[in-house]
C-alpha cells in the first residue's frame, strides 16, 4: 500500500509556530515519524508540504493516480478552501484529513471543516499520533 500524505501552510514551522499547541518537534521530525510508522507497518508513504492553495491541489491533480489513499492536513484552508475540498471530491482515492491539534476546543473557527464531506474519516489532537 502506499500513501499519498499532504500538509498545508505553517506545517514546514513545526517546532518554532506556537509550542504550547503543536510541541517542540520539527516538520522533519514529523516526516521521519511518518517515514519509521510506514517501515514498522510495510505502507509507503510519500509526504509533500505547500504553503499555497494552488500548489497542493495541483501536487494532488498529478499524483494521486499513484497511490491508494491521501492523508491531507490541510492546515489553515481546512477552514476555509473549497477549492481543496473540490480538489478531493475529484479524485477517486479515500482521503482521511488529519490535524495535530484539538481543532475542536480552539478558536470557534477552527471547529467548521469544510474538507471533511470529502473525507472517509478525520484524526485529530494527537499530535503526530493523529
Ligand atoms: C492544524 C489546525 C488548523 O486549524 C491550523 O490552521 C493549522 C494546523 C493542526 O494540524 O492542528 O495550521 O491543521
Amino acid at each position: 500500500m502506499n500513501i499519498f500524505v499532504v500538509n498545508g501552510p505553517n506545517l514546514n514551522f513545526l517546532g518554532k509556530r506556537e509550542p504550547e499547541i503543536y510541541g517542540n518537534k520539527s516538520y522533519n521530525d514529523l516526516v521521519n515519524f511518518i517515514l519509521a510508522f510506514g517501515e514498522m507497518a510495510k505502507i509507503d508513504f510519500e509526504v509533500y508540504q505547500s504553503n499555497s492553495e494552488g500548489e497542493i491541489i495541483d501536487i494532488i491533480q498529478n499524483n494521486y493516480q499513484r497511490f491508494d489513499a491521501l492523508v491531507i492536513n490541510p492546515a489553515a484552508y481546512t477552514h476555509y478552501s473549497y477549492a481543496i475540498y473540490d480538489c478531493i471530491k475529484s479524485i477517486d482515492i479515500p482521503a482521511v484529513e488529519v490535524h495535530l491539534s484539538n481543532v475542536d476546543a480552539r478558536e470557534e473557527f477552527r471547529k467548521k471543516s469544510v474538507i471533511e464531506p470529502a473525507c472517509v474519516g478525520k484524526f485529530y489532537g494527537k499530535g503526530f499520533n493523529s
